[in-house]
């Protein structure tokens, strides 16, 4: 049996910071489901791939080693045996991989990955359609949002800390790409799961999100037991 907690939304709307917190507070294992898309463009980059190749990423999507280690720090995650866990973060790849997982192949190889990852386990599971199809029978669903503005403010700060060289504007303008070709996939979209809580970030800090997501769970009658 595994317990499921699922959190989707918008790139910059907090997920990775605070279901990383949650998962240290309730003991429950993060997933990461967006770095599984940041491997496969990752590789097309090493492998020189160009993002038209639909059949290329294809056979990247089925080749791919993807290891994903939960750790208190975040999610460590491996390529094909090799720490990537800063490299899936770079400029480079964050400009290609949304197109890459709007993929239907690609996404079916990475759902399966998903699954496998929390099958038999107690998990937090964040993405973009973590609700409404990798686990929609997920026992919590929550749906995390915040202005564009404040989502790319986010970004730009946690860049400066990770030395990862964007400007706002740059960070800006990628967000808003991404929210339109990841609100528009043919599957996998992102989208508000009917029964899913929505928690608007704008104008909360890091820990009134995470208690705020604590008690939803708890107010889901679960069982489990805050470190
Ligand atoms: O959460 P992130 O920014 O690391 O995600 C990287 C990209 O992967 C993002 O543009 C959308 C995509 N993604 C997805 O399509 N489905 C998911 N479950 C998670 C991420």
């Amino acid at each position: 049996m595994s317990f499921i907690v699922g959190i989707d939304g918008p790139a910059g709307s907090g997920k990775g910071t605070v279901t990383k917190k949650v998962a240290n507070e309730l003991g429950l294992i993060n997933i990461d489901t967006g770095a599984t898309y940041r491997c496969v463009a990752l590789e097309a980059i090493n492998r020189n791939v160009n993002i038209d190749d639909k059949e290329k990423l294809i056979k990247i999507a089925k080749e791919i080693k993807i290891d994903i280690n939960p750790t208190t720090e975040g999610d460590i995650i491996y390529l094909n045996g090799k720490d990537v866990t800063k490299e899936i973060r770079s400029k480079e790849v964050t400009k290609i991989v949304s197109p890459i997982s709007s993929i239907k192949e690609v996404r079916y190889e990475m759902v399966n990955l998903q699954r496998k990852l929390a099958k038999g386990k107690n998990v937090i599971m964040e993405g973009r359609d973590i609700c409404t199809y990798v686990f929609p029978n997920a026992d919590v669903k929550i749906y995390l949002d915040a202005s564009l503005e404040e989502r790319a403010k986010r970004r730009y700060m946690e860049n400066k800390e990770k030395n990862i060289d964007m400007t706002y504007e740059e960070v800006l303008e990628n967000i808003a790409k991404r929210d339109e070709n990841d609100k528009a996939k043919e599957m996998g979209a992102l989208k508000i799961a009917e029964d899913s809580v929505i928690v608007d970030t704008t104008n909360l800090n890091i820990d009134e999100v995470v208690e705020k997501i604590i008690n939803i769970i708890k107010e889901k009658n679960c069982n489990l037991n805050e470190k």
